[in-house]
């Protein structure tokens, strides 16, 4: 049995660690995942949910009824999905997903923007990217999307969509996608009050904005393919971000279905 407090980091150097953790876990070509027949075979052996079921266990109801129909057609027919053909998409759903993503919602007291996700302290460290390819309405190219303006920055110098694409370890969809969704995070706007566990904080924001896209791009009929299946390095240098003050964590693949 692993005694934790072997794996803790000396006094001293708490606040950095969260900096290592990111560099060494970036994807590169050199790491080797195991074989789809090997992750069958593991998968066989592991439970797929703790089962210690007893005769005194509450069966649940499904509490289907008590979601609108909206919300509970959104849900059920997420899948993902990114196709190998380009569907053009409309401004309108980009502008949509982008808005109740991590657009803002209201004012806070302080001034600051809240959003449609949840933020650890409000302090809201991510920053949206578009590579837009076949958006009817916008000319393609890359953007950054200015949550206090809902409005998209076109970006300078401009990304090159087929480095950005072939940060993708399924480089075709994304070649083939209307649009692809970067989210970023300026880890420092987190970490300065929470330490190394708000980087942390910073993945989980991730993920309630990627499950956003997702509810939203099923709710309007969008294609989208949440993916962390790409090569930080090469996706993050064509973004220009530099991997560790500013680095891409989570992507969204989005095509009209
Ligand atoms: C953090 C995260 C990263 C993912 N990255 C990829 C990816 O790079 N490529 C991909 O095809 N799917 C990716 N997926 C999607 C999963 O493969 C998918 O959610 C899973 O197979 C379940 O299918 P469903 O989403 O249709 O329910 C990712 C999902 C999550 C949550």
């Amino acid at each position: 049995m692993l005694n934790w407090d072997e794996v803790r980091i000396p006094n001293g150097n708490e606040g950095e660690v969260w900096k290592q953790f990111h560099q060494n876990t970036k994807q590169t070509d050199l790491h080797a995942m195991p074989s789809e027949e090997a992750v069958a075979v593991k998968m066989l052996q592991m439970f797929e949910c703790f089962d210690d079921s007893r005769d005194a266990a509450v069966a649940l109801d499904s509490g289907r009824d008590l979601l609108s129909d909206s919300l509970r057609n959104a849900l059920e027919r997420r899948k993902s999905f990114a196709s190998r053909v380009r569907t053009p998409l409309d401004l309108r759903s980009l502008s949509c997903i982008l808005r109740y993503a991590y657009g803002f919602k209201n004012r806070m007291a302080n001034g600051r923007h809240a959003r449609f996700v949840p933020s650890a302290g409000a302090l809201y460290p991510l920053e949206i990217y578009v590579l837009a390819s076949s958006v009817v309405g916008l000319d393609s190219g890359s953007y950054r999307y200015d949550v206090v303006k809902h409005a998209l920055v076109p970006m300078q110098p401009g990304v090159s969509a087929d480095k950005a694409c072939s940060a993708f370890v399924q480089r075709k969809e994304a070649s083939a996608a209307s649009a692809i969704v970067v989210v970023s995070s300026v880890f420092e706007r987190v970490v300065f009050k929470y330490g190394d566990r708000g980087y942390r904080y910073c993945l989980i924001e991730a993920g309630h904005v990627g499950q956003n896209i997702a509810i939203i791009a099923s709710d309007i009929g969008v294609n989208c393919l949440n993916a962390c299946g790409f090569y930080d390095e090469i996706l993050d240098a064509s973004f220009g971000f530099d991997g560790i003050y500013q680095s891409s964590i989570y992507a969204a693949i989005l095509g009209a279905s």
